[in-house]
């Protein structure tokens, strides 16, 4: 209560001009940049969700609260009918059981390198502020999911069917062209994409604001913790003993990468949130946003933005569903109809499709365990935009 009253009359003065100036930029436009930089530099660098502090915390804390949960399993499985306990014996549940712990220190060696080389890649950050927080280990898991789509064999198949539209608008650019066009994925999640563009040869960044992604993909990016094709293992579906059909499906052992990427004159990483980019320092020949654009908060703020770092002319190239967060998070969630919508009234005008359409479906899984005895299908909406010249 008293503080205000150490304070200089200069001090004073500099304090009401900065209160002024917040209420000033609230009323206008550079507010909303403004504060999104102030609040996402806190939601990415310090202690929010995907941040660089949580997430080395969850990566660390991957083998403890996974062999507490296996614990709890464990419990769990000895607290049946003394009647049942004979026949849980014969089926072997105690030795599954012990699978899973040894699963979890197979992919323990994965998560441990992964915090390994983000203190080594921020010294002074940790040094700074230490790390010690509660980990969310659901995120690393899914993570783990994203080697296998993103740079396993198994997941080929997955990305096949998703990609082969996208590199084939790009592939009409004769390849004389491509270095000089400029490629940026926002949400690149592990990159696989934006590699395989920049392999078509476009000048390609990839860009990612959840330290979760950005951390996994820096361990494939770095000789030293990856230097050879299918070096890793990881048994990534050992969490979840629903919809398995044997344990040998549940136990697999999945080998990554397929391929080796690396930074390059033509593959980028840009570790920053996409809103923020700023379009009056670089613009863009071609977008690609997939399984991206549902994911923001403001999918019309995302539409405008993806067309402000378009050049005249440039190209938004989409592929996703729209699965809108839900709890009234997102401000809005519009159908496809409504998106088609906004993103003409920002200035786009979408390629016709074949039939008069101007979005095809896709069908398409996400990360799917391509042995369980379930299928989560989406019919996501690929589509091709110009921006006005
Ligand atoms: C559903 S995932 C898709 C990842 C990748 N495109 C794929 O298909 O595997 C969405 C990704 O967008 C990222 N993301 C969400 N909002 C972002 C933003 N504003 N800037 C950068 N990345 C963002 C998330 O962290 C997440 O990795």
């Amino acid at each position: 209560m008293d503080s205000i009253w150490f304070l200089s009359p200069d001090m004073i003065v500099l304090a009401l001009f900065f209160v002024f100036s917040i209420a000033f930029l609230a009323h206008s436009g550079s507010f909303s940049s403004f504060t999104r930089a102030l609040i996402q530099g806190n939601l990415t660098r310090h202690d929010g969700p995907f941040s660089l502090r949580k997430a080395v915390s969850s990566y660390e804390n991957y083998r403890k609260l996974s062999m507490n949960e296996s614990s709890r399993m464990r419990a769990s499985s000895s607290s049946i009918l003394r009647s049942q306990r004979r026949l849980v014996h014969q089926l072997g549940y105690s030795q599954k059981l012990d699978a899973l712990d040894a699963s979890i220190r197979a992919n323990a060696v994965i998560t441990d390198e992964i915090a390994r080389l983000a203190h080594k890649d921020h010294p002074a950050f940790f040094a700074q502020r230490g790390h010690a927080m509660a980990g969310d280990v659901g995120r690393v898991r899914e993570a783990l999911k994203h080697f296998v789509r993103d740079w396993s064999e198994e997941g080929k198949e997955e990305r096949e069917t998703m990609f082969s539209h996208i590199l084939e608008v790009l592939r009409r650019v004769p390849e004389g062209a491509r270095r000089e066009q400029k490629v940026l994925v926002p949400g690149a999640g592990l990159g696989r994409l934006a590699w395989e563009i920049s392999q078509l040869g476009f000048d390609t960044t990839a860009n990612e604001l959840s330290y979760y992604m950005i951390l996994a993909l820096r361990f494939l990016l770095s000789p030293s913790a990856t230097n050879r094709v299918n070096q890793h293992t990881l048994q990534p579906y050992s969490h979840w003993f629903s919809h398995q059909r044997s344990n040998s499906a549940l136990f697999r052992r999945i080998a990554f990468p397929d391929a080796l990427p690396r930074v390059s004159p033509s593959f980028h990483l840009l570790e920053e949130d996409f809103l923020l980019l700023d379009p009056a320092a670089r613009t863009y020949d071609c977008i690609v946003t997939l399984f991206f654009i549902d994911t923001s908060l403001n999918v019309i703020s995302t539409i405008e933005h993806i067309h402000a770092l378009l050049r005249a002319g440039g190209t938004w190239i989409n592929l996703g569903p729209l699965l809108w967060t839900a709890g009234a998070q997102a401000r809005v969630e519009l159908s496809l109809e409504e998106v088609v919508r906004v993103a003409e009234s920002v200035g786009f005008t979408l390629e016709e499709m074949g039939g008069g359409e101007r979005t095809r479906e896709v069908r398409c899984e996400y990360t799917a365990d391509r042995q369980a005895m379930m299928e989560w299908v989406y019919k996501a909406q690929f589509w091709v935009a110009r921006k006005g010249a």
